[in-house]
């Protein structure tokens, strides 16, 4: 039996961030889920007393909010500063670029196109700073363009930072195709890209594969995916008690891999746990 970790794996340096702003403010609470990651949520409120506002109506007017690696809508932010909240910034750079870029373009009078997942909590945040909502479109594919009709000629385009960049390439060749202009902003994260580009190189190599993280994170189930194509045998799991020793029946090479918001903790208690289950 071998383990075998990707050469890149789990904490990105947005997430390494926002944790140590977290700990350096004990006792204060973020606005929605820091990360995504259940196990280190709880850890941050076991061990720093870091609580969670699910909404704005929670906040209390003074309290210290910290903001989440994914950021807020804008309005969110402007009722915050009216409650007078002692605002802490944990919003990932890479994140705040979108959410600058369609302000700005927006201002310009371009109509935007997100690729993302309109659902997701970073989509939201940047979607907010379009000067107006109905000429911000958020889309999965080139097939969601069909049928949009565009307030103006100039189009500007940004990505969800998870997102994979053959898809956004299809995206841009659909528009170029109709448009005369498209400003294109790769605001794509590199962490989430060698994370991915890891996994691609170590489920060519392995029987089973492991991916450790947050099942509402989109970049680790972007992981399973990748892992899937090139290993049949890929399972995604939030910690070392998922594991169901049936996967390891008659399997030789483990690969092992993590989401951008899973902690090391985690990853070395499934280490071990792979290992005692194969002695
Ligand atoms: Fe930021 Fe990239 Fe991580 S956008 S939160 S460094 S995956």
């Amino acid at each position: 039996m071998e383990v075998k970790l990707a050469t890149h794996y789990g904490f990105c340096f947005g997430v390494k961030r926002a944790i140590k702003i977290a700990q350096d403010h004990r006792n204060s609470s973020t606005m929605g889920p820091l990360i995504h990651n259940q196990n280190e949520i709880n850890r941050l409120k076991d061990n720093y007393g870091v609580g969670l506002y699910n909404s704005l109506n929670e906040v209390k007017d003074n309290d210290t909010v910290i903001i989440r690696t994914h950021g807020i809508p804008k309005n969110d932010l402007v009722q915050l500063k009216k409650k007078n909240a002692n605002i802490i910034n944990a919003t990932c750079p890479f994140v705040t670029t979108p959410q600058q870029i369609v302000k700005k373009m927006s201002e310009d009078n371009y109509s935007i196109i997100i690729f993302g997942d309109e659902n997701h909590p970073e989509v939201k945040g940047v979607k907010s700073y379009g000067k107006t909502q109905d000429d911000v479109y958020v889309v999965l594919d080139e097939t969601d363009l069909e049928g949009i009709v565009f307030k103006y000629n100039k189009i500007a385009t940004v990505a969800q930072t998870t997102r994979k960049k053959e898809i956004y390439l299809k995206i841009i060749d659909s528009l170029i195709l109709k448009y005369k202009e498209v400003r294109v902003f790769n605001t794509i994260c590199d962490a989430t890209f060698e994370n991915q580009a890891a996994t691609k190189k170590l489920a060519q190599q392995v029987d089973v594969m492991i991916i450790i993280g947050g099942k509402n994170s989109s970049n680790t189930k972007q992981l399973l995916y990748i892992a899937k194509d090139y290993c049949k045998d890929a399972y995604l799991i939030e910690d070392e008690q998922e594991i169901d020793t049936i996967w390891f029946d008659k399997k030789n090479i483990y690969g092992v891999t993590a989401g951008a918001s899973t902690p090391d903790w985690i990853i070395q208690k499934v280490i071990k746990k792979i290992k005692r289950l194969n002695k």
